[in-house]
Parts: C-alpha cells; structure tokens; sequence
C-alpha cells in the first residue's frame, strides 16, 4: 500500500503528493507503478506450480503505462474492443495472452484478433459464434473460443455491476451452453479452448465465486461425456477491494479455492478493480467553502465527469487531505464539484478541516477513475502522472481547450 502518511503529507510511494502539485496541477489522477506490479503478482503467485494466466481486465484503467507495467512483468489482458486490443498491442502485451470479451464483438474487431492471433475469444451468443466462425472462414483459420455462460449466480454486489443472473445481458444461458458447443465442436473454422464465467464486479465474498465454479465444472463435465475437452476455465474478475472498512476477499485464500475445484485444469483470471483500484488516487483543490444552515459544502475542481463512480453508482470513496494542517473549518463536508447537475458530487458529509486551495485525495481511484471521465460541461479531461520509488512521470497529458473541440467542425452552409 503506497499511499501512506509521513510527518501529516500523503506520500504516493516516495514522493509526497503536495510536491507534485505545482508541477502537475489539478485535477490529477496518480497511479502507484509498486503497487500495481504487486497486486498482480498477488494473483499470479498465489497460483504457483498451478497452470494459470492473469489477464488484467484492461477497461478498469487503460492507460498506456499501465498495460506497458503489467506487459513487462508478463501479465495476460482481458479486452473488450478493438481500441483496447490495439493499446495492448502498443503496449507491449503480447498477443497470445489476451482474451478477447465483450457482447458486441464487431466484424473488423474479430479480423484483427485473428489477425494478431489472440488467445480466446469469450463468445457470448449463438449469433456471435457464427459471425466469429464466417470471419475465421473468411481468413481460413480456426478461432480459438470459449463460451462465457450465465451460471445464473447472484454475486451480491451492486445491481450495476452484477452480470452473472439470468436478467442480465451477458452470456449464454448456462443450459444451453452445451448446444453451442457441439455445434462449435463440428465447425472446421472454431477450435474449442475454454469456458468462461464472469458474475459481477467489486464482490467482497468468495461464496458466489464458488457457487459459480461449481455450475461450470458441471457443464465441464456433461462437455466431456460429449467427447468435448475443454482446456482452461475463465472465471472472470470481479474480486473486490476495500473502498472504506468493508472486509473483502483475501487473494490467496481464493485462489486455493479455487484450485481445490479445478484438479489439473489451467485457470485464467480476468482482475481489473483489485489490481489498480487502490493503486490509484484522484487529487482535487478546495475552490470555494459555502455553508447554509443545513450543510457545508467544499466546491472542488473535480467532478462527476473526471471521477464518476459517486454520481453514478453512489459509491464511496475515502477522502483524505493531501497535507493535514488542522487549520481550516472543521465540518461534515459534501465534497461537490463545478458540473450542472446534483449528482455532481465526490462524497458527501465527510468530517474534514478545510481552507480554500487545501488538496483532497480521493481513494481507490485508479481502477473505473479515468477511464469513465468525459468532456461533460466542455471540461478537459486530466493528466494522469505514475510514480515509482521517488520518480514520477507525465503519462497522460492535460487536454486543452482546443482539444475539446480539435474535431469538430463548424455548418458552414
Ligand atoms: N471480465 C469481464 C468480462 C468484465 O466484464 C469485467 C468487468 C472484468 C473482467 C473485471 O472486473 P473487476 O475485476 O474489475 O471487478 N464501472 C464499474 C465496474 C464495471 C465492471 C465491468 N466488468 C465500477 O466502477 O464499479
């Protein structure tokens, strides 16, 4: 954990965050290179002799620097999209160890998988396994697949981000899984790798995990008497870390369960939130105090559109000040940012003493931080800096005003 207290200053790793300010400004996100590098080899080492591969789920922070970090210390990537597969690729991440999910795969994005030669596709319908066999086709090659199922397990997080109920849009219904996997079985064009499960995300017991894993290695085993080898299970992300007190999983403890399950088979993992979330903190500065007979609110230069998770799924994240000074007005502040919009806020009635320009620190920022920003209200979106021992680096520039409408163009008839 890199973002500790030394003498009342915040430090990310070796460098204190007060001394980044004047050369980065704010709004700012700043990841911890560290912290990162050990969150994943927590996964990957927790697997030992065990055959496995931990694909970092790309879209809980995309950042070049980032996938570059992780590409370096030999992690796999779960992708999404056409884009994130070519920021790997920029990356360094190496082809044969990504997976590629994702409802909506289009045409062009599968060609380009094939092309580059991805590991597995996580096929989630009927209609997408077709449209990936046609482009295999097209190509004369074979598309490595695994069919992602619903096990239809409720993974007790938030409604949002829970994926694996039969009312959610994601995978095959898990009694049909079989079906679709002969009919992949025949295909000359489809080579059957896998099976893949993804329930939810930020879940904080491994119960649901293993009530999933049980439904899977079922199926597995009905695959088999079909004369159907599968050769790895995906189970998905989704573990989740501690945003406030909340006890979460220990990392260990569920892969040794997992492993329990599984005997010999190769596991792959898809952690994105557990392996950037709380390497990652979002700093704002105190613009104006104003209180009402009700309430105390610190307007700050950050907002909904650079850290969303608040405002869109009422989140919670630990506010801490950058310096402690104890000089300011001590309140329950509401942390609200410069957007039109009431949801338009960081965290609300936080116990802080506050002056205008003071820091504040959002935590476990650095997984679904940046990359769900956007340009609302004609805001630029802001830099990124990575730290690593007492270095620190630019690795994502400021947009300027010109930016936000660099490819625009006027009606000129
Ligand atoms: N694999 C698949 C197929 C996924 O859909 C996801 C996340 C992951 C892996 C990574 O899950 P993780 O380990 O990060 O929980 N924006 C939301 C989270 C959405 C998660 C979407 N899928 C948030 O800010 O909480």
């Amino acid at each position: 954990m890199s973002f500790t207290y030394k003498n009342d200053n915040l430090y990310a790793e070796s460098v204190a965050i007060k001394d980044l300010m004047p050369i980065y400004d704010s709004p700012l996100y700043i990841y911890s290179r560290t912290d990162i590098e050990n969150n994943w080899r927590s996964f990957d080492q927790a697997f030992a002799q065990h055959p496995h591969l931990i694909c970092y789920a790309v879209k809980a922070n995309s950042n070049l620097a980032v996938l570059n970090t992780l590409a370096k210390i030999g992690a796999g990537f779960d992708i999404l999209s056409g884009g994130e597969l070519e920021r790997v690729l920029t990356a360094g991440g190496n082809a044969n160890k990504i997976v590629f999910s994702g409802v909506a795969k289009t045409t062009a994005e599968i060609r380009r998988a094939l092309e580059v030669g991805v590991r597995c596709f996580n096929v989630e319908s009927s209609a997408e396994l077709s449209s990936i066999e046609a482009v295999a086709q097209s190509l004369n090659t074979q598309a490595p697949i695994s069919i992602r199922v619903n096990p239809d397990v409720d993974a007790r997080t938030h409604p949002y981000i829970s994926t694996g109920l039969k009312e959610n849009k994601f995978g095959v219904d898990i009694a049909e899984a079989l079906d679709l996997y002969q009919s992949a079985q025949k295909s000359q064009y489809l080579s059957v790798q896998g099976i893949d499960c993804h329930i939810g995300s930020q879940i904080t017991e491994i119960a649901p995990f293993l009530e999933a894993l049980d439904k899977v290695l079922a199926l597995v085993g009905q695959l088999k008497q079909c004369g159907i080898e599968v050769k790895h299970l995906d189970l998905g992300g989704g573990v989740g870390i501690q945003y406030r007190d909340e006890q979460t999983i220990n990392i260990k403890s569920y892969v040794n369960a997992i492993i329990n399950k599984v005997g010999e088979m190769p596991v792959i993992l898809e952690p994105g939130r557990a392996i950037v979330g709380n390497a990652g903190v979002f700093i704002t500065k105190v613009g104006f105090l104003k209180q009402n007979a009700q309430k105390s609110f610190a307007i700050v230069d950050g907002a909904m559109n650079d850290l969303l998770r608040p405002a869109l799924y009422g989140a919670y994240h630990q506010v801490l000040p950058v310096e402690k000074k104890n000089q300011g007005i001590l309140a329950d502040w509401d942390i609200v940012g410069p957007v039109c919009e009431s949801t338009d806020y960081l965290a609300k009635g936080r116990k802080l003493s506050l002056s205008q320009g003071d820091y504040l620190a959002v935590m476990g920022a650095g997984g679904y931080g940046f990359v769900m920003s956007s340009n609302y209200n004609s805001r630029p979106r802001v830099a990124e800096v990575m730290v690593s021992g007492t270095q620190h680096t630019l690795v994502r520039k400021r947009e300027t005003i010109t930016d936000l409408f660099a490819s625009e163009y006027l009606y000129k008839h």
